[in-house]
């Protein structure tokens, strides 16, 4: 998830910015996102997305302004 996000916590064979991919069916119910919980909001937690999951924080950017709020919507329902 890259250096932004790394905890520099190796677990097994997990390195220091690897994490589980936390499950967003209820995420709705949720308050505080991402291993350490330092998003708040939704769209914080898309753009900590570095690494691997870099390109989906990116087309986060590149999106209109109607597909973010519907993105942002989208996950408020799960
Ligand atoms: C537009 C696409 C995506 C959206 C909207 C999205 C959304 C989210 C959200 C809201 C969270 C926080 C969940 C929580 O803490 O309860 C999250 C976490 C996470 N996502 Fe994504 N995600 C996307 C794409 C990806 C991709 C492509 C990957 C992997 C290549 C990925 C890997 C992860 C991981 C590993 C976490 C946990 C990170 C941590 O705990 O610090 N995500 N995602």
């Amino acid at each position: 998830m890259g250096d932004a996000l790394a905890d520099g916590i190796s677990d097994h064979e997990a390195r220091r910015d690897e994490f589980r991919t936390t499950p967003l069916w209820g995420v709705r119910f949720r308050r505080f996102y991402l291993h350490d919980g330092r998003a708040t909001a939704f769209e914080d937690a898309v753009r900590a997305h570095g690494g691997e999951a870099a390109d989906a924080a990116q087309a986060y950017e590149n999106a209109g302004t109607d597909e973010r709020a519907a993105l942002l919507r989208f996950l408020g329902t799960l």
